[in-house]
């Protein structure tokens, strides 16, 4: 298995509060991701520190066996690109101009923006369904609207491992489905790694090949989604009961009791 992530016993705390205590995972390169858990189990924390927002105060994350730490800046934004939990930038740009940022990478200094960064950047930005927002200003558009702008910036900078924090949370039924569609695409066709949390356990066992299942900062289960949600891991993870269906081509779908 070739590894586009690995993060090696790695230790995290907020002051004097650890949430990640010795955690190890490796995750397949071009594979599609989930990681799942209850609220402060500490997904964005494993998120943050796999592309250096935070830093571990021991271990280490390698991306194609580079460590994390020793990559500059410019460099990890060609290999990774971010999308936040909520995130929006604060500034009155128009939503064209946000997403051309993106490109900003793969440009030379004082270069001017090539006729291929604008059709990336139309491409992009037509595939997350905002191409007809290009003119207005990131304060003139809905919740839903501005999260597939950051998600269009994120594509702009044409990654090979995409990190998602809650991409789908504030989406429409129709949006979650065309964001997650998008993701699987890039997936398959472009072979870009998709490390995304979520909330819908359901969606997330359709559309990943493996799920993480995160308990207080400690990795619960690792696996294919048939492997991981079972009535027994959603109960003693989350602390409900529910009831197992499986859906179709073996995935599974559960309901609350
Ligand atoms: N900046 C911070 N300072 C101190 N503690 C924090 C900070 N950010 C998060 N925490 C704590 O760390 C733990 C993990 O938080 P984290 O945000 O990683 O959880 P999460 O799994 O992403 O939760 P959610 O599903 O609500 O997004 C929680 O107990 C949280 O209260
Ligand atoms: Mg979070």
């Amino acid at each position: 298995m070739s590894v586009a992530i690995k993060v090696d016993k790695v230790k995290f705390k907020y002051s004097n509060k650890t949430v990640l205590n010795g955690l190890n995972l490796d995750i397949e390169k071009g594979s599609f991701l989930s990681i799942l858990g209850p609220n402060g189990s500490g997904k964005t924390t494993l998120l943050k520190n796999m592309c250096n927002l935070l830093k571990p105060y021991d271990g280490a994350i390698y991306i194609d066996n580079l460590q994390l730490k020793g990559i500059k800046y410019k460099e990890l934004a060609k290999k990774m690109a971010v999308v936040h939990q909520g995130s929006t930038p604060n500034f009155e740009f128009k939503i064209y101009d946000i997403v051309l940022m993106g490109r900003y990478p793969h440009q030379k200094r004082f270069s001017f923006d090539s006729k291929m960064d604008l059709d990336i950047v139309k491409q992009v930005m037509l595939d997350t369904d905002i191409w007809e927002l290009r003119e207005k200003s990131i304060f003139e558009i809905s919740g839903g609207e501005r999260q597939r702008v950051i998600i269009a910036r994120a594509l702009a900078q044409q990654p090979e491992i995409l990190l998602l924090d809650e991409p789908i949370t504030f989406l429409d039924i129709k949006h979650q489905i065309s964001i997650l569609n998008l993701c699987k695409k890039l997936n398959k066709e472009k072979k870009i790694t998709i490390i995304t949390t979520m909330h819908d356990i359901n969606l997330a066992s359709r559309y990943s090949d493996y799920i993480l299942l995160l308990d207080s900062g400690r990795v619960e289960v690792l696996d294919v989604p048939e492997k991981v949600i079972t009535e027994k891991n959603i109960e003693s993870v989350y602390g409900i009961k529910v009831k197992l269906i499986n859906g179709e081509k073996k995935v599974p779908y559960i309901i609350p009791e």
